[in-house]
Formats: C-alpha cells, sequence, structure tokens
C-alpha cells in the first residue's frame, strides 16, 4: 500500500496513482460520514460491497452505453479506473421526495414526483455542497452548456435504466447522486460517469416493507447499515458466499 502514490483522500475512498498514465486506483474504505462529515463511523465490510456494487452498475451502464471511467475491480477493495478532471457538481435525481428536498419545500418523505427531478449542488465541503441552479454552473463555468447537457441526459438515462434495476429486485429507487469527469484522450474530451454508485449515495426502499437499504440506516442511527448494504448485494447476485469483513480496511490501520 505504502508503495503507491496517494493521490486524494476522501470521506469514503482513497484514491492512488495507476499502473498505467491516466489510471486511477478507487480504494473503497469502510468509512462512513454524513451531514458534511458531522457524523463519522466506520462500517465493517462496506468499502468491499461498495466496490463490487459499484463494479456491477458501472458495467451495466457500459453496457448501454453511456461513457464511465470505469475500467476494472482489481481486488476485493479496489478498482481501477480512468483518471477524469472531476466536474465539481453532484447531480441528485430523485424520483421520490426524501431527505433535503423534503425538509427544503415541505414534501413529505415518500411522495411520488410527478417526473424524475433533477438538483445540482456545488462540490464543496467548505461551503457543505449548497444547493445550485443550472444558471450557477454555466455563469461560474463549472460545466460548459454541452456538459450540462450531456450530464442531464445520462442523469436521466442512469435513472431509467437503475429504476428498473432495482424495480427486478424489489426495491424502489427513491433518489441518487451522480459525479461527472472530463476524460481527455489525445485532442477529445468527453463528459463521463466517475465517482462511485453505492448505497452510500442512493435511497433504496424495499417495496414490500419499505425498509431502508441505504445510508439513512447510518444518516439517522436505524443500526444494521452492513446486513442492509448485504441484502442490495445479494439481490443483484453479488458477492453471495464471501465473508466481506474478512477483509480488513487497511487504509483505518492506527485510526
Ligand atoms: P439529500 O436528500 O440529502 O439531498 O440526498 C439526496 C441523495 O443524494 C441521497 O441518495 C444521498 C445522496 N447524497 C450523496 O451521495 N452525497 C451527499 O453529499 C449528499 C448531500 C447526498
Amino acid at each position: 500500500m505504502s508503495r503507491r502514490n496517494k493521490i486524494y483522500e476522501g470521506k469514503a475512498k482513497v484514491l492512488f496513482e495507476g499502473p498505467e498514465p491516466g489510471t486511477i486506483i478507487q480504494y473503497f474504505k469502510d468509512d462512513a460520514t454524513a451531514f458534511n462529515a458531522q457524523k463519522k463511523g466506520t462500517l465493517a465490510g462496506k468499502g468491499v460491497v461498495n466496490n463490487h456494487i459499484s463494479e456491477y452498475i458501472f458495467k451495466s451502464l457500459a453496457d448501454i452505453g453511456i461513457p464511465t471511467h470505469f475500467i476494472e475491480r482489481t481486488s476485493m477493495r479496489e478498482q481501477l479506473v480512468k483518471a477524469v478532471e472531476i466536474i465539481p457538481v453532484e447531480v441528485i435525481v430523485r424520483n421520490i421526495a426524501a431527505g433535503s428536498l423534503s425538509s427544503r419545500l415541505g414534501i413529505e418523505e415518500g411522495t411520488l414526483l410527478p417526473n424524475p427531478l433533477i438538483e445540482f449542488c456545488f462540490k464543496s465541503d467548505e461551503l457543505g455542497d449548497p444547493l445550485i441552479a443550472e444558471e450557477h454552473i454555466l455563469t461560474f463555468g463549472w460545466a460548459t452548456p454541452e456538459e450540462l447537457e450531456d450530464i442531464t441526459h445520462y442523469a436521466l438515462r442512469v435513472n431509467d435504466f437503475m429504476s428498473g434495476l432495482f424495480a427486478g429486485i424489489g426495491i424502489k429507487l427513491v433518489d441518487f447522486k451522480l459525479e461527472f469527469g472530463r476524460l481527455y484522450e489525445g485532442e477529445d474530451e468527453m463528459t463521463v460517469l466517475a465517482d462511485e454508485i453505492s448505497p452510500d449515495g442512493c435511497r433504496l426502499w424495499d417495496m414490500k416493507t419499505g425498509e431502508k437499504l441505504d445510508k439513512d440506516r447510518f444518516r439517522r442511527d436505524l443500526g444494521g447499515e452492513m446486513e442492509a448494504y448485504k441484502e442490495v448485494a445479494r439481490r443483484l447476485g453479488i458477492l453471495p458466499n464471501a465473508d466481506i469483513t474478512e477483509f480488513a480496511d487497511h487504509q483505518n490501520k492506527g485510526k
């Protein structure tokens, strides 16, 4: 681990230089944070489960023609991705009111939205990821009009795909967060899906029981986080037999 150059450490992942120029290793930690890291914890095995869930979803999205940074999963906690310049905008897609939409606008959690709603937040830990309008993105040049068009188009396609994927395993896709990056290849520059897609950044409700199968279990002190994440993986047919806690999170050494 120490032989590699750490590029960046985020709340849930560490990025290392990859084996080839233009590649990066994403290492998935067991650390969990909420409310802009005011609440912190460790969920044993989360990194392993999220690495596999994200791999599954990114591969499936590539299969339907959505460009992503994903290359391959290289170990239980790591995946190789293309180095991209992250666009500093968090893209949230909502199908059902919950979380900050409900508290901000007084819309009861669980209210079905008449259409998928896209929201943008400025990616800034110091500012607490404030909600912004498309006009802010364009005015401050965080993305070009073409990039914004791609982002919106891909976000809706990801929503269509993931809504169907989760419906097929008895889960409602309430909302989720995406990040996009700029991939430079020679003269070309393209917008690709980046970061991760996992129960850390999605709201997933069991269709029959309404049980939360996502990071709201941690945010709201409901307990049973790993059982919920593993249940999502199990229904997707991922990691059926592995004892995920066997694969220690070395990034947590000494913490
Ligand atoms: P929100 O209701 O708190 O705005 O969250 C909407 C969705 O976006 C929810 O599925 C959680 C996800 N999300 C993140 O992944 N990272 C964040 O920093 C925030 C605020 C939300």
